[in-house]
This record gives C-alpha cells, sequence and structure tokens, in this order.
C-alpha cells in the first residue's frame, strides 16, 4: 500500500497499489508529481536516445541544461563536449548536434558531454525533485525496466515515466518508449492491471499492437516513428536516418542515471549482466 503525496491510498481493482505511473508530456505535469519518486524521461526522437548512445560510446558523463547560455557556460568551465539542437538542428558554435548517430566513440569516449535540447532537457528538469532520475528509450528499454524494478523493490516509490513530447503535444514515438519499457517490466513480474495506471497501460497495448505485426519489431517500430510528430520533424529537416536507431529495441544495455549530488548523468550498466544471462536476478 502507498501513501500518496497528498494524503490517502491509490489501489488498483486486484487490491495492487498502482505504483507505475504513465505522464503522456511533462506539459502540465502538476508541480511535484514526481517528488521522492523514481522518474523515467522519455524523449525517444532523439535527446533520450542520444545521451544512451553518448554513455553507451564511452562519454564519462552528460549533463542536460535548459538553455543555449547555460549550455555553453558549463561546457566551458567543464571542458565539455557541447551537444544540443534548437529546431532539430545542431546550434551555431556547439561541437555536436542531437542526432545519436554523432555520438560515436570515436567523438566521445571519455568526454564529459553538456547537451540542451528542445523538449527533452526541459522534460529532465521538470523531474528535478525525483529521489531518482533516468533516461529511457526504445533502445534501453530492458536494461531502464530493470533498473526500475530494482529501485522501486522496496515499495517505497512510485516509478513515473515522463514522456516528453513535442512543445507540448503529445507524441507516439514517447507512449511507444514508454510502452516498451513497460513490456519489459511486466516481463519482469510488474503486474500490468495490478500496478499499472490507465496510461500505461494504453501505452503498454500500443507498443504490443505495433511489434505484433508481421515482420521484424525493429522495422514496424520505425515505420510508426516516420508517421509521429517527432519522425515527421525529423524527415522534415532531413535527418530520417535518425528514425531507425531510435526503433532498435534493446540494442544498449546502459541507463543514464542522475547522480544526485552533482546532477550529471553517469552510466548504469548494473543490468548489463542480467540481460546477457537472460535470467531473472533473483534465479541468480
Ligand atoms: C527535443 O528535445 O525536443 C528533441 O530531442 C528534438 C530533436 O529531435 O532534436
Amino acid at each position: 500500500m502507498i501513501r500518496r503525496r497528498h494524503g490517502g491510498f491509490r489501489h488498483s481493482k486486484r487490491g495492487l497499489p498502482v505504483r507505475w505511473k504513465c505522464h503522456t508530456t511533462f506539459y502540465g505535469m502538476p508541480a511535484g508529481a514526481c517528488a521522492g519518486g523514481i522518474a523515467v524521461v522519455i524523449d525517444v526522437l532523439r535527446a533520450s536516445t542520444t545521451i544512451i548512445t553518448a554513455l553507451a560510446n564511452g562519454a564519462a558523463r552528460v549533463r542536460a541544461v535548459r538553455t543555449v547560455g547555460e549550455a555553453r557556460a558549463l561546457a566551458g568551465s567543464a571542458a565539455a563536449l557541447l551537444g544540443g539542437e534548437r529546431g532539430g538542428r545542431r546550434i551555431a558554435g556547439f561541437d555536436l548536434g542531437n542526432s545519436p548517430l554523432e555520438y560515436s566513440r570515436q567523438r566521445v569516449a571519455g568526454r564529459d558531454v553538456v547537451i540542451t535540447t528542445t523538449n527533452g532537457t526541459a522534460a529532465l528538469e521538470a523531474c528535478g525533485d525525483a529521489a531518482e532520475v533516468l533516461i529511457g528509450a526504445v533502445v534501453n528499454r530492458s536494461a531502464l525496466a530493470a533498473l526500475a524494478v530494482r529501485l522501486a523493490a522496496d515499495g517505497t516509490r512510485d516509478v513515473h515515466l515522463v514522456c516528453a513530447g513535442t512543445d507540448g503535444a503529445v507524441t507516439e514515438e514517447d507512449l511507444l518508449g514508454a510502452g516498451a519499457i513497460l513490456d519489459a517490466a511486466n516481463s519482469l513480474g510488474i503486474d500490468e492491471h495490478g500496478a499499472m495506471d490507465g496510461r500505461a497501460r494504453a501505452a503498454l497495448a500500443d507498443f504490443r499492437a505495433v511489434v505484433a505485426t508481421d515482420g521484424d519489431p525493429t522495422t514496424a517500430l520505425s515505420c510508426v516513428f516516420a508517421t509521429s510528430i517527432g519522425g515527421r520533424n525529423l524527415i522534415d529537416i532531413g535527418m530520417e536516418a535518425d528514425l531507425s536507431p531510435a526503433a532498435a529495441i534493446d540494442s544498449l544495455a546502459i541507463v543514464p542515471r542522475r547522480d544526485g549530488r552533482t546532477g550529471w548523468f553517469v552510466g548504469d550498466r548494473s543490468a548489463e549482466r542480467l540481460l546477457h544471462s537472460g535470467r531473472p536476478e533473483k534465479e541468480r
């Protein structure tokens, strides 16, 4: 049983505490919605996918900031690479844009990266009062689910899947990212009908419907991305090559996790062994 922030308790029809909640976009999310909980920020196209890729390719740490000015100042003082976008394109004078393809091992290994994007870094800021902030996407959905399940195991903290959306609009690619993570959580024993709220169940059903179609699930997801708001924006600026890497299910086994002391994101690889062994942690 979980005490709600504003008092009282919430249970599912099965009498289980509803602990996995989906916020379809962070815009309009009530202040303090994630306070003390585990926030999972999802911006599939592309901030989440890009930050995950940077850490998977050996970046030491990533710091996400809201404004271009903050990014420049911080990167200067921390001797970090400067990455990010406005209108989807690299910002003038920055080392990198917001395409996961730019964050190669050659470019980022051993470096700190400061990044600012339009929606993704704003969504991260909106979750600032969470006890834990993780970054999730399709590419790391199993690693993310494994870590979130472990962090929530003592039953004291809710898991908030916070979709970035695009300029206030709910976007399909982020809902599918949430659904992908929830699907992995469900396979680790998180009860779909007991532990997830209605929006989480809808995102899960949406993801399952897309990957159930004939053919390769990554191709199916990438086709849907091409029709989503974020995907159409990328196609409009000639960056459609970013769609398929963002749809590659479980291609990366690392989770960006905020260091509560410094605010920088570092890569958590604790799920790697679990994923490679294919067996639940408790059996090992
Ligand atoms: C954002 O944060 O708004 C996105 O990641 C935009 C993009 O695709 O570059």
